[in-house]
């Protein structure tokens, strides 16, 4: 634990910065962060506040997790995704966990902060890593099962290690993909061969509604965007699987070519966090390779109402405590029709970024300020969220492995699940319909 006084300092300072956005900006911020020797005392401290309390959990399978990102062919059409896989070895450097310090503008952006916020979260995060071994060979000499994982609005690719490390830890190749439809916090693409050459990268930021604009339109056209993109990095995917040659434009040690022959072809599921959810809805519409989904507390907006009646696979949905709400359950429960294998569960006492790695990467009184954290201790609900996954994976994709020891907890059997959901349907009024307040991590 941490001394109560730099947890205090710590505390303070962020709290500045966020209740008080413009707190600063009568200074000159660069000067003043860069030239003063009390704020690099205090990076100091506040590098020391992260230490130790600051911890992406392993994964519990027993396999070694590697974690590379892919990204193919040029232009913001390509596909960029971090993929988290059972490796061969230890040897190699745990992995930075937001490479970029752009992603951290971006988040500050989401956030509705100063961008000085985006500083000091760089600052706090931007040498942070999560345990998985980066470049590290993969294991060969089986087949792994193949998950396409789609992010929450206001996310990117790296944020969901927790999810992504423990699937690999089981035995599952995890593609977290990026989404280039404007709902990522920030992403970047090559213009062209020579741009990536020079490493010379366009970035993309969120893309925030107009003053006036209606939602529904932008979200709907977001999310079939973000299922074509899930479908196309399955296609690229299978396509290195069957050996054709695929040059990572990104150039990083790991060679995909290790990746032949390494995919289970059927047996490849979707799962998705918040917009990522909506996303795993809207693919297994479209895309009947993926076998079966996991909704991680679904965001339900952006899908249209056709599409619900239009999924035959399995679904199943894992929702937090605090975050749902009568009409979204309503469009969930829509999902739900004869001769489909539906489940619902809710974990007590979570919040909305339990499922992300925000809830791992403070401590326990930043987490509960920004609700990165609910009451139940992020470990536990971390641990019920994929055992339930695994044990739904296991039984939908015909796997012969030991989820099934998990199988109560699809149904929700467990002291800290509800089976279903906590939301009473009945009783329907003051709903949130759009993403304005109930996306931020600091409002759910
Ligand atoms: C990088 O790309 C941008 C946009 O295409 C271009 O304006 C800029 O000149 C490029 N920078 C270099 C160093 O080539
Ligand atoms: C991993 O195991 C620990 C100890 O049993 C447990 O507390 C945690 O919830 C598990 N995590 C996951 C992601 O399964
Ligand atoms: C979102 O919903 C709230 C509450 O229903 C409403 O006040 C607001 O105008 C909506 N915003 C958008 C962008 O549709």
């Amino acid at each position: 634990m941490l001394p109560p006084k730099l947890h205090a300092l710590f505390c303070l300072c962020t709290c500045l910065t966020l209740v008080h956005p413009f707190y600063w900006q009568d200074l000159n911020p660069v000067a003043y962060i860069e030239s003063s020797a009390w704020v690099k005392k205090l990076q100091a401290l506040m590098a020391a506040a992260m230490f130790g309390q600051t911890k992406i959990p392993r994964g519990n399978g027993s396999y070694s997790v590697g974690c590379t990102d892919l990204m193919f062919d040029y232009t913001n059409k390509g596909t960029f995704l971090r993929l988290y896989y059972p490796s061969q070895d230890h040897d190699h450097c745990d992995t930075l966990w937001i490479p970029n310090k752009e992603y951290f503008f971006g988040l500050s952006r989401f956030l509705g902060t100063h961008w000085l916020m985006g500083k000091i979260l760089s600052l706090f995060f931007g040498s942070m890593t999560t345990p998985a071994a980066w470049n590290s060979p993969l294991r060969t000499g089986e087949k792994y099962p193949l998950i396409i994982f789609s992010h929450g609005l206001g996310a990117f690719r790296t944020i969901y290690s927790a999810i992504g490390i423990d699937l690999a830890s089981h035995g599952f190749i995890v593609a977290a993909i990026e989404h280039r439809d404007g709902s990522a916090s920030a992403t970047y693409y090559f213009k062209d061969q020579s741009a990536a050459e020079i490493g010379n990268q366009t970035w993309l930021y969120l893309r925030t509604l107009k003053r006036g604009e209606e939602e529904f339109p932008l979200r709907n056209e977001q999310v079939l965007q973000r299922a074509k993109e899930c479908s196309q990095a399955l296609d690229l995917i299978l396509d290195i699987d069957r050996g054709r040659p695929e040059k990572n434009v990104l150039d990083l040690e790991f060679d995909v070519e290790q990746m032949k022959d390494s995919i289970d072809r059927d047996k490849i599921a979707i799962i998705g966090h918040s917009f990522g959810g909506a996303t795993v809805i809207q693919s297994l519409s479209e895309d009947q390779r993926f076998r079966c989904g996991v909704a991680l507390d679904a965001w339900m907006f952006p899908v249209s109402d056709e599409v619900y009646s239009r999924i035959p696979q399995p679904l199943f949905f894992i929702n937090s405590e605090r975050f749902q709400y009568p009409s979204n359950i309503i469009k969930m429960k829509k999902c739900y029709l004869p001769d489909r294998e539906r489940k619902m569960i809710t974990i007590r006492g979570s919040v909305h970024q339990n499922f992300a790695d925000f809830t791992f990467a403070t401590g326990k009184i930043i987490g509960y300020i920004f609700t990165l954290k609910g009451e139940i201790d992020s470990n536990v609900a971390m641990g019920l969220s994929n055992k339930a996954s695994l044990a739904f994976l296991q039984k939908h994709l015909g796997l012969q492995k030991d989820f099934d020891q998990w199988d109560s907890l699809i149904e929700g059997e467990d002291d800290n699940l509800i089976p279903g959901t906590n939301i009473d349907t009945t009783n329907h009024h003051a709903t949130l319909q759009n993403s304005t307040g109930i996306e931020k991590p600091n409002s759910d």
